[in-house]
């Protein structure tokens, strides 16, 4: 070992001792001919002291010290002089005063300093990886996030998972995104598809009897890039035979109540709380509902039918529905100008054709310039069914159900944010379960799998899908943290047959189902047991328990936005040879 202890190991039991550090330069500071510098590495910050007894040598080449050169500093381990202590360091209590300095590699002058408390732009960021990853923060959450895994790998194993990889290159899975295809040199025009989930694969082993599988996956997905989604992701996968959705929830429930003990040091009571679908979409107007807060969407359309306003009647009296939330106390928060911006808000970003407010006076009466359009009564109707109080504010969206669960799901959302309505350091976990089977694709015009294909129906369900498969409701179960959806998973069709019908509901006809899907449809008559599984985002994981902003901040090398690499400069044109090698050629 080039050094005795890391740069967060001394301690004042050490005094007195020689030791040897290695690490990166973090400050220079001279104080009249006496050099301090700041010792960085993975584990810490110790302080380093170049003064006249260190020598004429190793004092001239302190001084040609910069950021992040990289040294290897020996001496005596001393007590700080009094005053000079620094509590905010674990290492804070001694310094090291150097006889003997090594400059192991020289720096150039990094972009930014991974010591700034003000952090540079992203792209900065990512283009020079390996500084930002030296950063405390990047390094915190590189360790949370192998922990997690760490605690993962133990739990499934200690549970009699087995850990089985499987292929990076291999066939489409219907997952809803766009496949990253990999072209095959040897057979030309051939392509493999990069999984976008192993889903397949885990089914399979179902089959051959495995029983209980996991693994921590890669997957590839080609999709519009947010804040919490990446190209290529990764999964905590696991897929059980003879079980039924309970057994899934539960053996997650104790991964999740066990990463809280260890993670954030809390106690979560089991089992952890479950929502229907249909009840999410009337509460909160969203399939994962962030559950920090109260509130919940309240419907009135029954007495809407009674007003003579034109905009919640005619909604109504066209299927739709008229329904609002409470933002209590928030009155005097929204002026004209701040209702005008949230009006705004619902209409542009979510299609409302309005938003209709009541502040609450201190008569309890609810005041409006649309007031005039309902009768005392009915605003004394409103005002009870939103359990609303003097100083409230009534926000309502009239429409078809679907634009107002989002219209209102995002008006809750950023009003949960605006009025601090909870702790940011809270975390919230629950389920939400029985998901529908199919929603309906306006665009295609059909069904569309609203997990994936090969999702079981509910038992009491089955007869739906001949007659109306949009009431049919799924063995599905979706993990939500804050307000994410953290993990989704079903229990599996195991039956040929009904894998060919809900096939054909998708519209996809028995020659495509053969084409794309036949060796799953072989297997599945060669003894399948009733199967079902999960898969759990690890970087949304990371990012929930972290408290990131972004999905960027809980990988070591992520994509942007574009989905390009910044510090490689992947994805990149490649010769002409090795596209003629592969048979292929560029129109662009
Ligand atoms: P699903 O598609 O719901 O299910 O994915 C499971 C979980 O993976 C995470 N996730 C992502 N994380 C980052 N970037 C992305 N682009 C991205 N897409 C998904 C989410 C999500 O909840 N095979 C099924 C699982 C199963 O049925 O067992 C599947 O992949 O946290
Ligand atoms: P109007 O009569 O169209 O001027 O609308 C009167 C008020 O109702 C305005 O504050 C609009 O923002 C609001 N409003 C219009 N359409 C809707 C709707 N579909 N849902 C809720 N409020 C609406």
């Amino acid at each position: 070992m080039l050094r005795t202890h890391t740069c967060g190991e001394l301690r004042p039991e050490h005094v007195g001792r020689e030791v040897t550090l290695c690490g990166w330069v973090d400050t220079c500071r001279d104080h009249s001919g006496v050099l301090f510098v700041d010792l960085r590495d993975r584990y810490g910050r110790t302080q380093v002291v170049f003064a006249p007894e260190s020598g004429d040598k190793t004092l001239g080449l302190a001084k040609t010290l910069r950021s992040e050169f990289v040294i290897s500093v020996s001496g005596k381990v001393a007590t700080r002089p009094e005053g000079t202590v620094n509590a905010k360091l674990a290492t804070g209590q001694i310094e090291l005063r150097v006889r003997h300095l090594e400059v192991l590699n020289p720096s150039l002058t990094p972009p930014f300093q991974p010591g700034t408390k003000e952090l540079p732009g992203e792209d900065l960021r990512l283009k020079h990886r390996y500084i930002d990853l030296r950063r405390a923060e990047m390094q915190q959450t590189l360790a949370l996030r192998h922990r997690m895994i760490q605690i993962m790998r133990d739990y499934f194993d200690r549970q009699g998972f087995i850990d089985i990889e499987t292929p990076m290159l291999g066939r489409s899975t219907p997952e809803g995104a766009r496949d990253y295809l990999v072209p095959s040199r040897i057979q030309q025009g051939a392509f493999y598809a990069l999984p976008q989930s192993p889903q397949l694969y885990k089914q399979i082993l179902m089959i051959a009897g495995y029983d209980r599988y996991v693994q921590i996956a890669r997957c590839f997905r080609d999709e519009d890039l947010r804040a919490d989604r990446q190209p290529e992701f990764t999964q905590l996968d696991l897929e059980m035979s003879f079980v039924d959705a309970d057994d899934v929830i539960g053996m997650v429930d104790e991964l999740v109540a066990r990463l809280a003990e260890e993670i954030l040091g809390v106690e979560l009571p089991l089992p952890l709380p479950r929502m229907t679908y249909d009840e999410a979409m009337e509460r909160f107007g969203h399939d994962a509902p962030d559950l920090r807060f109260g509130m919940e969407l309240v419907d009135l359309s029954d007495i809407a039918m009674e007003a003579e306003f034109r905009v919640f009647r005619g909604a109504v009296d066209s299927g739709g529905r008229v329904r609002g939330i409470n933002a209590k106390g928030a009155a005097d928060r929204y002026s004209r100008k701040g209702i005008d911006e949230l009006t705004a808000y619902v209409v542009e970003d979510f299609g409302a054709k309005g938003l209709a407010w009541f502040k609450m006076g201190k008569d309890g009466k609810p005041a409006s310039p649309i007031a005039k359009n309902f009768g005392d009564d009915l605003l004394q109707k409103i005002a009870r069914r939103m359990d609303a109080s003097p100083g409230d504010l009534l926000l309502f969206v009239a429409d078809r159900y679907e634009v107002t669960c989002k219209a209102l799901y995002g008006l809750r959302k950023r009003l949960g944010a605006e009025l601090k309505l909870y702790d940011p350091a809270e975390m919230h976990f629950s389920w939400v379960v029985e998901f529908p089977m199919f929603a309906y694709d306006e665009e295609a015009d059909g069904w569309a799998a609203m997990h994936h294909p090969f999702t079981m129906p509910r038992k009491q369900d089955l007869e739906l899908l001949a007659t109306e498969p949009g009431k049919c409701r799924a063995q599905a179960y979706d993990l939500v943290i804050n307000g994410s959806e953290a993990g989704g998973g079903t229990v599996r069709i195991h039956n040929q047959q009904l894998q060919q019908q809900v096939f054909q509901l998708l519209g996809i006809d028995e020659h495509t189902a053969v084409e794309r899907f036949g060796f799953l449809l072989d297997a599945l008559q060669y003894g399948a047991p009733p199967h079902g599984g999960i898969a759990l985002g690890i970087d949304r994981l990371v990012m929930l328990f972290g408290r990131l902003e972004s999905i960027r901040d809980a990988i070591a090398f992520p994509k942007t936005q574009r989905a390009t690499d910044l510090m490689t400069g992947a994805p990149r044109a490649v010769d002409a040879r090795q596209l003629r090698e592969l048979g292929i050629k560029t129109t662009g």
